[in-house]
């Protein structure tokens, strides 16, 4: 592992609890991969880690930085496809053959070390193993540190849509070590800053004052505005899933959407993802879907034309798509929408806002306001 660098690897690490009926740590910070041992639970013999192929490198890094893990566990690699490759029935299939062949049981445990696939991946076989074994996560890209890891939601995708299989299983810790993101693409960071900028819209505004007072080019790894925004976000999605693990607060006229909020920008986002086989990045969907649902807000609602104009400025200001350019029609992507899994029925939802950190929900909309907030995020 990289050593610790710039101001912000000094301080020490911040742990954020997720007060959830199993309350777990999330602990955010520079070099805090060390903490890993410390975090399985005390009976495991077995220690399963799942990691996707092109981070072989890293796991032999991690392997060799903590001997205590190969000394005190009986360890076995279980090496996944990259990315949503990894997300199909044969692979956590395969992953449940070695389990057997190890003899894993209850009080074993299983480590993801890897971006949002691989703890979904991971996640899930720990959920179903013997109904359920500890898993800790190790996410590697900024996308899994602010949202995959956190809130227990494992799973596959089948030929029907992506995550359809699954389960609420929550990880007994997270650990964010920021020297991971030293070696993300940038495209890749950009993209994670999506779902970070959602939490701003949602509920910490702190978060978009900080992106429009960085100089975006200083969003590094070992920047502390970047720990900061990072940290911001966990408490977000930490707050939220801690009020409502399993989505089932939300209703339109519901006071808060519950978790559902998390979802802002998302059903337009899983419809351009799908439209593209998906082959567009999440956080870039995520993106203009937060632009669309405000157009619609300020049509089907009140929200303010300079909120809406706050969104497309803050995306673009860190280097993110704020209008669609793809192939697909509005006719392709609101049927998909419909079959969104947040849809109830056939009545379209949305999560929109009413104002800054004031999400609701929105069934229903009209149409024609639909097709003019597409129209809005035209390119
Ligand atoms: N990614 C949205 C959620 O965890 O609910």
């Amino acid at each position: 592992m990289s050593a610790p660098t710039g101001p912000a690897s000094a301080a020490e690490p911040t742990t954020i609890r997720v007060a959830t009926q199993q309350p777990y740590d999330v602990v955010v910070g520079h070099g805090v991969l060390d903490r890993l041992p410390a975090l399985l639970p005390g009976a495991a013999e077995r220690v399963a880690i799942v990691c996707p192929e092109s981070l072989e490198g890293l796991l032999d890094r991690v392997l060799d930085a903590f001997p205590a893990l190969t000394e005190d566990y009986d360890v076995t690699v279980l090496q996944i496809p990259d990315g949503e490759e990894a997300k199909t029935a044969e692979t956590a299939s395969a992953c449940w053959d070695a389990l057997g062949e190890e003899g894993f049981t209850r009080s074993d445990a299983v480590v993801t070390l890897g971006g949002g696939a691989t703890t979904d991946l991971g996640g899930f076989v720990a959920a179903s193993w013997l109904r359920g074994v500890a898993v800790v996560h190790v996410p590697t890209t900024l996308l899994a540190m602010v949202d995959a890891a956190v809130g227990g939601k494992t799973g596959i995708n089948t030929d029907s849509g992506k995550n359809l299989v699954g389960a609420f299983h929550e990880p007994v810790g997270v650990l964010c070590d920021l020297s991971l993101l030293e070696s993300l693409p940038r495209e890749e960071l950009v993209a994670g800053l999506a779902e970070v900028v959602k939490c701003g819209f949602i509920a910490d505004t702190a978060i978009l004052d900080l992106v429009e007072a960085t100089d975006p080019a200083a969003l590094t790894a070992d920047a502390p505005a970047l720990r900061e925004l990072v940290e911001r976000a966990v408490r977000v999605k930490a707050d939220v899933v801690a009020g409502d693990l399993k989505e089932t607060a939300g209703s339109a006229g519901a006071e808060h959407p519950g978790r559902e909020a998390l979802n802002y920008g998302h059903t337009l986002a899983h419809a351009i993802e799908r439209a593209s086989g998906y082959g567009v990045r999440h956080g870039e969907a995520v993106a203009v879907g937060c632009v669309f649902v405000a157009e619609l807000a300020a049509r089907a609602g009140d929200l303010a034309p300079e909120v809406v104009a706050r969104h497309r400025a803050v995306l673009e200001r860190v280097g993110l798509p704020t209008s669609y350019d793809g192939e697909a029609d509005f006719e392709e992507l609101l049927a998909a929408m419909r079959v969104d899994k947040k849809a109830r029925g056939s009545v379209i939802r949305f999560v929109v806002l009413e104002d800054l950190a004031r999400p609701v929900v929105l069934a229903g909309p009209s149409e024609a306001d639909m097709r003019a907030a597409f129209e809005a995020v035209s390119a």
